[in-house]
């Protein structure tokens, strides 16, 4: 059986010299592979009574739909500006090679709905703590976040409130 690792492409100097861009397009290729994946990424939210998934765009959307169907959850997409009717709410952040904004639709979850933020990548923790305001903002209750791949070196956990359940699979 193919390891989740194989399936992972690095790609040096991409997309500025000095970063080590992970490709996850041959694991997204390789069906029994993302199957696998999106079963291990589902196996510790199982039984936390997921209710909606957030899905970071673009990457985050690709897990964050398979989970939300795994966990027989609904799905929100958080979007990269413009993209959403308003009203929205909007959150600034900073990425490892950028800035971004993202928005979600204000009445995207249900008061105390039982939410789960899923992204591919944890770098520096920006697009994460940008999300998790968003989830507080729109009146869910964070349950936790789920991503496939965290790169330890850019220590964006520390930007995760402790006592707040996050899970990566793979940690490069
Ligand atoms: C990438 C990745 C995460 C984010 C992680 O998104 O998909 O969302 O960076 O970085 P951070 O932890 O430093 O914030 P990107 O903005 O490149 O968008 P994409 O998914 O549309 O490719
Ligand atoms: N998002 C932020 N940093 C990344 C990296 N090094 N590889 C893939 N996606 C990323």
């Amino acid at each position: 059986m193919t390891s989740f690792e194989s399936l992972i492409r690095a790609m040096p100097d991409f997309p500025k010299p000095g970063v080590v861009f992970r490709d996850i397009t041959p694991l997204l290729a390789d069906a029994g592979g993302f199957a696998r994946c999106i079963d291990a990424m589902a196996e510790p939210w199982q039984g936390s009574e997921v209710q909606a998934v957030c899905g970071i765009e673009s990457r985050g959307f690709i897990f964050g739909a398979a989970l939300a169907q795994k966990l027989h959850a609904g799905f929100v997409p958080l979007r990269k500006p413009g993209k959403l009717p308003p009203p929205v709410v909007e959150v600034e952040y900073q990425l490892e090679y950028g800035s971004d904004r993202l928005q979600a639709r204000s009445d995207a979850l249900r008061p105390g709905e039982r939410t789960l933020i899923v992204d591919d990548v944890l770098a520096t923790g920006g697009t994460l703590a940008a999300a998790r305001d968003l989830v507080v903002r729109l009146g869910g209750e964070l349950v936790g976040a789920a991503v496939l791949i965290e790169l330890d070196a850019l220590r964006g956990r520390e930007r995760w409130p402790n006592g707040v359940p996050l899970h990566a699979l793979l940690h490069y």
